[in-house]
């Protein structure tokens, strides 16, 4: 069993980022916009922030209060779209109950949408054009799984979770490069005996999910989820003790796709359209 080093990996491709930075004629610009309190949001925020500074690229964090209107955050999202300056314009989510996500996300240029969120972009990706932006979750994927190697042509793909962030958008990368894709959700059969058969699982659940024996020993597993289990320890969505040594390759949590979906934000915060 080999373990996918996200961290090692996003270093290398932060340093590469840095390097494309130093060479554009001007400084990418990235904007996120937090609105509320949600505590998870603001260390990602901030996480963001620390990684762009790191990278050169000039980022700013703009906050409102949770009662913010809807049209108040789409005219500012316009007044954003129109300033030259900013490159990147990124809102992070979740937001309040009152504001209809869908609305604030398609209202962000497709050009500066570094979240690869807008439906123009998810529309890109769906018909084969390239779309500005890749979601940084599954685009930092596909990076581990090149950065070491692993081939995606050919191979059956099960895609665990099927939301716009992360499951939806791999699949489609995953297709793009020729893989045979499933994708399994809560109404899902018989999840094991996918898991079991599958060349590559990638998990966006959330919960413990992936706890079968494996019966492909060259299976690569890639594990989205974090969060803290019953002990506050931080854990994924795959049981790596029992699964692990029936694998070839698989990521740690922590220390596996987090890190690499930073990286892989600030390489689309360093292209500027
Ligand atoms: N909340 C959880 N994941 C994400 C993400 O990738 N982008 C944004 N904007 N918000 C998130």
């Amino acid at each position: 069993m080999i373990l996918l080093d996200g961290k090692k990996t996003s270093l290398k491709i932060l340093e590469e980022v840095k390097k494309r930075v130093a060479e554009l004629s001007r400084t990418p610009h990235l904007v996120v916009i937090l609105v509320g309190d949600n505590v998870a949001s603001r260390i990602y925020v901030n996480n963001k922030k620390k990684a762009a500074e790191k990278v050169g690229i000039k980022s700013t964090i703009i906050e409102f209060a949770s009662d913010i209107t809807e049209t108040d955050l789409l005219n500012k999202i316009s007044e954003l779209n129109n300033d030259n300056d900013i490159t990147g314009i990124l809102v992070q989510l979740p937001l309040p109950e009152h504001i209809n996500r869908s609305k604030i996300i398609s209202a962000i240029s497709p050009k500066k949408d570094v979240d690869g969120f807008n439906p123009e972009n998810v529309g890109r990706l769906a018909v084969g054009m390239e779309p500005y932006f890749y979601p940084a979750t599954p685009q930092g994927i596909i990076m581990l799984l090149d950065e070491y190697g692993i081939k995606i042509e050919g191979k059956n793909a099960v895609v665990i979770g099927r939301s716009n962030i992360v499951g939806k958008p791999m699949a489609q990368m995953l297709l793009k490069r020729n893989a045979t894709v499933t994708i399994c959700h809560s109404f899902t059969q018989d999840l094991d005996n996918k898991i079991k058969t599958a060349d590559i699982v990638v998990s966006a659940v959330g919960k413990k999910i992936v706890r079968c024996k494996m019966g492909n020993k060259n299976s690569v597993l890639i594990d989205v989820g974090i969060f803290r289990d019953s002990n506050g320890k931080l854990t994924g969505d795959i049981d790596f003790d029992f699964v692990s040594p029936d694998c070839k390759y698989i990521t740690p949590v922590p220390g596996g796709v987090g890190p690499m979906t930073i990286a892989s934000l600030m390489y689309n915060a360093s292209k500027i359209y």
